[in-house]
């Protein structure tokens, strides 16, 4: 982590550098014609002042259609520089990559949770491998927060009641700030922590070098039982429900004649909000679980669902 006094933070990820660049040419840009323009202040300040009527502008200026040309192209052209360079890096950075590894992030008062894809959890710590995409899908527990990187250039709103998804690849080993960027109550200042950049092979060590934390489909399986979700959704059950192996990324048919793609946020919102989205052919039967379920909870029945191979039926869940 870095010491001292820094006008940027370091730059730690593959984009660090490229936010850097439109910002830097943002500031080039304002600073050329703000200096221009004050230069230009003054200077007429002092050719035109009172007293030398002989300088004085003409009362009815000519049209200079070259004039009037040049300053609309060249600001047209420098904002729309801009605004493509900065619309191209935006949405490459808000474009998630496939092939990354997935970690779930949840923000509540006031603290940071990490899961990796193993089970092991941290807290105020984000373990990264350097040289590898990391999506992190993040949900809030209770008010709006929001999980900053500064040294990563990345920082994304987390909500409760709603995934949302980040991604950056770390291109430089050590530490670096976590901040909560979004005002989340009394302790706010004190939501943060540090990311940790690894080498791959030092990742996968930390990854098996934990606790007994069972991996969260694991957790999920206990926590399916527990609720009673296995009364309607076990294949012996006598209930008619919708079957849940092999659900996962399919194109689910809903009862209103839309369709819909069994992601994970449609997972956990058939989990809170059973009745937003029935599938067709079901009786909207199942009853809410909102409130009854944390989001850590509900990611760990989520990862349970996703988990689930086609055919396979929760026999060993109990
Ligand atoms: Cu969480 Cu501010």
């Amino acid at each position: 982590m870095e010491e001292g006094f820094r006008l940027f933070p370091e730059q730690a990820s593959t984009v660090a550098p490229r936010v850097d660049a439109v910002y830097a040419f943002l500031v080039c840009v304002t600073a050329f014609f703000t200096i221009a323009i004050f230069l230009a202040i003054v200077y007429f300040a002092i050719r035109y002042r009172r007293g030398r009527p002989k300088d004085q502008p003409h009362p009815e200026p000519e049209q200079l259609w070259m004039l009037e040309a040049t300053w609309i192209i060249i600001p047209l052209l420098l904002t729309m520089v801009m605004f493509f360079w900065g619309a191209w890096l935006f949405l490459e950075i808000r474009t998630m990559p496939e092939d990354a590894l997935e970690l779930q992030v949840v923000g509540k008062q006031w603290m940071w949770k990490i899961y990796h894809p193993n089970g092991r959890s941290e807290i105020n710590e984000l373990h990264v491998p350097v040289g590898r995409r990391v999506r992190l899908r993040m949900i809030s527990d209770d008010v709006i927060h929001s999980f900053y990187l500064p040294a990563f250039r990345v920082k994304m709103d987390v909500l409760p009641g709603r995934y949302t998804m980040m991604w950056f690849e770390a291109t430089k080993l050590g530490r670096h700030y976590l901040f909560c960027a979004e005002y989340c109550g009394t302790e706010h200042a004190d939501m943060r922590g540090q990311v940790v950049a690894l080498s791959e092979a030092d990742y996968a060590e930390w990854l098996q070098n934990r606790d007994t934390d069972p991996p969260p489909q694991g957790v999920g399986s206990r926590l399916f039982t527990q609720h009673r979700c296995n009364t309607c959704h076990d294949e012996g059950s006598e209930l008619r429900s919708p079957r849940l192996e092999g659900v996962f990324n399919n194109t689910i048919a809903l009862s209103d004649g839309r369709t819909v793609i069994a992601d994970e946020s449609y997972l956990r919102e058939s989990i809170v909000n059973p009745m937003a989205k029935v599938s067709a052919g079901f009786a909207p039967v199942m009853p809410t679980y909102q409130g009854q379920l944390n989001e850590e909870q509900l990611f760990q029945l989520v990862e349970y669902i996703k988990s689930l191979p086609i055919g396979k039926v929760d026999k060993d869940a109990s």
